[in-house]
This record gives structure tokens, sequence and C-alpha cells, in this order.
């Protein structure tokens, strides 16, 4: 999701994670909602989604979705949209809220380093807000997050491994690396380290204290550090007997 703070004006930049993001609000009528659009690519260059959440105060929405090139804004393209809760073959985001629904859309082919523009209009009960994002996939590349992470003893120590995202096509030509996080408590409080990146898909730990639960995780990041990792995988806990 956008974080940070954005205040409504015509034109605005939302710093997110160090890359800058315009969102441009077109004249919405008074009482429309704000909402922003957030783009990612979970497989580059081929499989880019934008998303934005359903109103929860409002009645439930249409809405169409167009994309173009900033240079060449009279082509416009249609985006593919997903409404919230249907099944769909990507991911969803995590998402802060979980009761949020989310609305995505799927935008195929697009050209790599090309700045695209993409304007979301809800035109169902009645034409109302028009929101926009621009982006260029090589900022926005965010790998689903590492699948299968599994855990096991070998004699003292601990070995960590997993699956690359299924999600990410090219991993011979586009390689993916690693981050793992671990985190474990001392008299509650919440300790953790990071440790990468590493380009293969398991790691060997010692030292790990016995009789301590710990908890390990992974995210996946493009490996010439386009775009950002992968929000953590799901957390695998193991307790050193
Ligand atoms: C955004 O899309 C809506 C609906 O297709 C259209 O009416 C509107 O003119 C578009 N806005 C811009 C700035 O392109
Ligand atoms: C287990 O540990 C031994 C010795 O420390 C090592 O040679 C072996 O490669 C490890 N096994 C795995 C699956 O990593
Ligand atoms: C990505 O898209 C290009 C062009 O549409 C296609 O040639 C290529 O095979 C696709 N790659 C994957 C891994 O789907």
């Amino acid at each position: 999701m956008v974080g940070g703070v954005c205040v409504a004006v015509t034109l605005l930049t939302c710093v997110l994670g160090g890359q800058a993001l315009d969102l441009l609000r077109a004249a919405a009528p008074s009482g429309s909602e704000y909402q922003t659009v957030h783009c990612w690519c979970s497989s580059y260059p081929n499989v880019t989604l934008c998303s934005w959440p359903e109103p929860s105060q409002s009645p439930p929405k249409q809405y169409v979705a167009t994309y173009s090139e900033r240079h060449i804004q009279s082509v416009t393209r249609e985006c593919h949209l997903i409404q919230p809760g249907s099944p769909s073959l990507f991911q969803i985001p995590a998402s802060s809220s979980s009761s949020e629904r989310l609305w995505l859309c799927y935008l195929p082919n697009l050209k790599i380093f090309t700045d695209y523009i993409i304007n979301v209009t809800a035109v169902h009960p009645s034409v109302s807000s028009t929101y926009m994002s621009s982006f260029m996939l090589e900022d926005i590349v965010k790998p689903d997050p590492p699948e299968d992470i599994r855990v096991s003893l070998n004699n003292t120590n601990l070995l960590v491994e997993w699956s690359p995202p299924s999600s990410w096509a090219n991993l011979d030509v586009l390689p993916l690396k690693y981050h793992i996080l671990y985190q474990w408590e001392i008299r509650g409080i919440l300790q953790s380290v990071k440790l990468g990146p590493l380009e293969r898909t398991k790691l060997e730990l010692r030292g790990l204290k016995s009789g301590r639960p710990y908890l390990f995780q992974v995210c996946a990041k493009d490996l010439l550090d386009l775009g950002e990792c992968s929000y953590w995988s799901s957390a695998v806990k193991i307790t050193i007997p």
C-alpha cells in the first residue's frame, strides 16, 4: 500500500521507499473518497498489477481502469479488472488491514524502461473520482514472497531452505537474491537479525541457543536491485532441542 503522508492536492508526490510516485488527483466531485492506486511488477517484465481498496463506507462501485504510455496519452488500453474476493492467479499484497477489500487489475504487455500512467475511474453508481498513478516497471519490481520455507536441524546447525516465488517466471535470465530474517524473544523483547543478500536458496546457521524458539522468514529481490524486496514470507518457527 502507498504509505506515508499524502496530502491531497492537485499534483502530489508521495515518497515511497525512496521512490517518487506521482499521484495526480483529477478534479473529483466533492464527497468522493480519496484513494490511492498502488502498482507493482511481480514478475519482471511480464506481470504488472495495480490495486486500490474498495471504499468500505459506500455501495460497491464499478471501475474503468485504463493505462497509456506517458508520452502517447492518446493511446489508452484497458487494464483487466479483478473484483475484490474473486479468485485469480495473482497474489494479493499483504495489506495492513486485512479487512480491506482490494480491487486488482492486470496490465499485460508493458514495455521496459517506459513511463506509464494508469487512470482508475469509478463509473458506477455514478462517475466519480479519477485517480492516476505513474510508474516505470523498473521502479516497481516487487516479487511475490519466497515459498515453502523449511527449517531443519543438521547436527547442531540449523538449515533454512526455501523456494523462489513460483510467479517469478524468468529465474534463469533474471535471478533473484534473498534476505533472511530471524527473530526470537528475550524476556518479552523481540530480537531480530537480518542476513543476506544470498543468491542460493539455503542457509546454514550455527550458534543458535537451545530451548529457544526462533521464527524464520525470507524475502526475494531482483538480483540487479530493481525495485524492492518482496513482502516477508510466512514465518516458520523452530525450537532448538
Ligand atoms: C480517466 O478515465 C476516465 C474514464 O475512462 C475518463 O473519462 C477521463 O477523461 C480520464 N482522465 C484522464 C486525465 O485521462
Ligand atoms: C550437514 O552438516 C554437515 C557437516 O557440518 C555438512 O557437510 C552437510 O553438507 C550438511 N548437510 C546439509 C544438507 O547441508
Ligand atoms: C513475456 O512476454 C514476452 C512478450 O509478450 C514473451 O515473448 C515472453 O515469452 C514472456 N515471458 C514469459 C516468461 O512469460
